[in-house]
């Protein structure tokens, strides 16, 4: 968990919700920045670059924010590149990572100047043949590694879609070859939520033996994966560690090539998902034969973490933090099993408190949906201590706005 000093107070939360109503999320600019450094301050010894994964969270403020702190940009779709350039970063600072998308949005990405990850063998041909030599690209590769907290989030074995196969190498040598195609850049991914040191370490030992069949590298592209802690005693990626042992690798196989590469890294969660508060509402205590259920006034159409994947987040009663504690299953109000949180000991729950989720920065508002033509909610950002309203609560103007009315 977050030390003590990093947290948004119980009280300071209450008054936001007060203020701008529930279900809000609620993000804290300077843990970002504390997030940030802390990623700098582990990879001093070599050059690293950092680049925000921004589908674990796109508002366009936290976007703005994350460019003034000097970081680059990991999109996955053109809307994403748009967003990117549209908050100031330059196109050189984005990254362009997508899957199974058709050569016209590799093409947008292309007439928009920013870097361009490949990852399927047609799509490589494609391009070698349109383009040649004249736009660098990178590849990402497969490195068949089984890593990551959840099925759903493991992106680089055998059986996942992502990338092109290390055992594939001869074939895209065929291609860089026959179409004169300037590889730049080499990059994987093998998934999210990996506290093990030695897998990003295994991963990296991969990418050397690939780098010696491209010349012209620039920099190997590690993705990200950096585990966060959800609950107390919760295991965390060791950043310092990494930080040490990756730099150290790094450096060694940088004095064998026959230029100093970077070492570049895509960071979602690490940067966001601490800064993040979801705050709702208890609507009902609703005791059952077996249960004692808090209903609140969301679901997982605002928070599928706990549905989707089994996610645990911290809950606490930031309304009676003092209450004698007791044992709850807090729900959400959707029309099917929503439950964010089985048998949890929180502080007395009444009707009509503030709950609170914890570490709901990454992957929470940016995976929400309409789903039961529920509203969205909104976001708040405090930064230097002052609330600011980034995203207005949905109404249902929202919900019509693309709907076509005919007449029956
Ligand atoms: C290619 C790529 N890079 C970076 C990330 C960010 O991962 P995380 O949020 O675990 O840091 C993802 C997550 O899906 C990804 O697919």
């Amino acid at each position: 968990m977050p030390k003590q000093s990093d947290v948004l107070s119980a009280d300071f939360l209450v008054k936001i919700a007060e203020e701008f109503g529930t279900p809000v999320y609620v993000y804290h600019a300077e843990k970002i920045k504390t997030q940030y450094e802390k990623l700098q301050k582990a990879f001093t010894k070599t050059e690293a670059r950092f680049f925000y994964a921004c589908k674990a969270l796109t508002n366009i403020n936290i976007l703005k924010y994350i460019n003034s702190l000097g970081c680059g940009l990991d999109t996955v779709s053109i809307q994403e590149v748009q967003l990117g350039l549209k908050a100031g970063f330059d196109p050189k600072n984005i990254i362009f990572t997508p899957n199974c998308v058709d050569l016209q949005e590799i093409i947008a990405a292309k007439d928009l100047g920013v870097n361009i990850n490949i990852d399927n063998i047609s799509i490589l041909e494609q391009f070698g043949n349109k383009f040649g030599s004249s736009y660098p690209i990178c590849i990402r590769l497969n490195p068949h590694i089984m890593a990551g907290g959840n099925f759903k989030i493991s992106t680089g074995h055998v059986d996942s879609k992502f990338g092109i196969s290390i055992h594939q190498l001869r074939h895209i040598e065929r291609i860089v070859k026959s179409t004169k195609l300037k590889v730049t850049g080499l990059h994987m991914h093998t998934g999210s939520e990996i506290k093990d040191v030695d897998v990003f370490l295994r991963g990296v030992e991969i990418m050397f033996e690939m780098a010696e069949h491209f010349p012209d590298l620039e920099s190997i592209d590690l993705g990200s994966g950096f585990k966060v802690a959800y609950q107390q005693g919760d295991p965390e990626t060791d950043i310092d560690l990494l930080g040490k042992k990756l730099s150290d690798a790094f450096n060694g196989f940088n004095k064998n090539y026959h230029r100093p590469l970077q070492l570049w890294f895509e960071p979602g969660k690490f940067l966001v998902s601490q800064s993040g508060y979801f705050v709702v509402k208890a609507n009902v205590i609703k005791q059952t034969t077996a249960t004692v259920f808090v209903g609140v006034n969301s679901g997982f159409n605002h928070l599928i973490r706990p549905m989707f994947y089994d996610a645990f987040h911290l809950i606490r009663n930031i309304s009676n933090p003092h209450g004698t504690e007791r044992i709850y299953t807090v729900v959400g109000n959707i029309c099917e099993t929503d439950t964010f949180g089985w048998d949890r000991k929180i502080n007395e729950v009444r009707e009509g408190d503030f709950l609170v989720f914890y570490n709901a920065g990454a992957y929470g508002f940016e995976m929400s949906s309409n789903f039961n033509s529920r509203l969205k909610p909104a976001e708040v950002l405090i930064k230097e201590g002052k609330p600011h309203l980034i995203r207005k609560r949905d109404t249902l103007d929202d919900i019509l706005k693309n709907q076509v009315e005919i007449t029956f």
